[in-house]
């Protein structure tokens, strides 16, 4: 397998792979996925799908379309853009057999970057993939600027912060081939995985088998620093196209929707208020879990620990594209200091959890380390690592 792909495109195309094969073969199957994006969409990210009928909505890199039939059949009109060709005949057959074909407007094979902005459309998605290309945020803001006024837009991202279990996963893995002598993106390293993580894995909700989340998060060329992104990047790209942060997913910040409904935020008051707010997330966006009652101040760090953070998630990354040697890869200085003063339990325990990875990291016995990474707990730990913005255009009726 090559890890030359010179985009994320490439890599999927060179690899025949699907990297999202979701499953809507029988009722249960597609009522299992249909239940699981109405969550997303309304749920977490504030689309209102009763109101989608007749509405045109545009999706960026929706692969073979499993996402777009569940905004189909809430009466949608879809504009489908998939770069990809390889999936396009499954897209179609797809919309077939659940009698929605009616509702493609179009199927387009340009990237992103080609689409003409001389539509508008009432909601514009842009999932898993806008991360990985070098213009991310112009991007962002070219799909600020194909909303209709009232629209919403959707963008996922992988998160520095929310990722850095995902990323001391990859570490562990990257460290365990090479003292075997195996191949990072090899078979063998598929069979290390699945000895590290594997077990793990079968015990969260995925939709897709291990091999996939193998290849397309642990050893994807396009899950390193750069790829990366946060609240605090993403944020003033959005507002600087005139749009305004509407939600997330997961859902870090809900204050105001415990508010009166008369107290209204400011123009902007939303963007800022975010990004006043999400360090005293931190602590429960690297856990993936909310903060035990009364321990909540400890997952809010200052600008020293998010520095150490950055600085780690650089490393580990350097490391595992074979940029710089594991010596770059430290757990120290405020981050560390943060990390042992955590009294909230989950914290703690991923605490405890990066302490015995850093640890195991120097060993020279392949058997040994892998032993010292499963008997830390990494495996079931998850954290965020991929999370989901909403945002939406003024509607223009003032
Ligand atoms: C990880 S898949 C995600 C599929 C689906 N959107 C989801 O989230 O389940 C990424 C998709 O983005 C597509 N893609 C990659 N580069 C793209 C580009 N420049 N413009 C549009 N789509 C692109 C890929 O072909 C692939 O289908």
């Amino acid at each position: 397998m090559s890890d030359q792909a010179a985009s994320l495109l490439d890599y999927y195309r060179k690899n025949h792979f699907n990297p999202v094969p979701i499953d809507l073969a029988t009722p249960e199957a597609l009522a299992s996925h249909a239940a699981k994006r109405r969550n997303l969409y309304s749920g977490h990210l504030g689309i209102p799908l009763g109101l989608l009928s007749g509405q045109k909505v545009l999706e960026f890199g929706c692969n073979s379309g499993e996402n777009a039939v569940v905004l189909a059949l809430c009466g949608a009109e879809l504009t489908l853009v998939e770069p990809n060709e390889q999936v396009h005949q499954r897209l179609r057959d797809v919309f077939e057999v659940f009698g929605l074909t009616g509702r493609l407007a179009e199927v387009s094979s340009l990237g992103i970057d080609d689409f003409p902005e001389d539509g508008k459309f009432n909601l514009v998605l842009a999932e898993g993939f806008l991360f990985t290309l070098p213009n991310k945020a112009e991007l962002a803001a070219k799909i600020c600027r194909l909303l209709a006024p009232g629209g919403i837009g959707v963008i996922s991202f992988n998160c520095r912060f929310g990722g850095l279990i995902e990323l001391h996963k990859r570490l562990a893995l990257y460290r365990a081939c090479e003292l075997s002598g195996a191949g990072f993106r090899s078979e063998e390293s598929l069979a290390i995985a699945q000895e590290l993580f594997g077990e793990a894995f079968g015990r969260i909700k995925a939709s897709r088998p291990f091999a996939a989340w193998w290849k397309d998060l642990l050893v994807n060329p396009f899950y390193a620093d750069r790829y990366l992104w946060s609240y605090g990047e993403l944020l003033p790209v959005i507002e600087s196209a005139g749009a305004e942060f509407l939600s997330t997913s997961p859902r870090w910040f809900a204050e105001e929707a415990m508010r009166w409904y008369k107290d209204v935020p400011a123009p902007g008051g939303r963007n800022a208020a975010v990004l006043e707010q999400w360090r005293g997330r931190l602590g429960s966006m690297l856990t993936g879990k909310p903060a035990r009652p009364g321990f909540e101040a400890d997952g809010a760090a200052g600008p020293e620990v998010v520095a150490g953070l950055e600085e780690l998630a650089l490393a580990i990354s350097d490391y595992t594209d074979g940029v710089r040697g594991l010596e770059a890869v430290a757990l120290r200085g405020p981050l560390a200091e943060w990390l042992a003063a955590a009294r909230d339990e989950n914290l703690a325990g991923l605490a405890a959890c990066l302490k015995a990875v850093h640890e195991a990291l120097p060993l020279e016995d392949a058997g040994a380390f892998r032993a010292a990474v499963k008997a830390g707990g990494l495996a079931d730990l998850w954290g965020s690592a991929y999370h989901y913005l909403s945002f939406s255009r003024g509607d223009g009726l003032l």
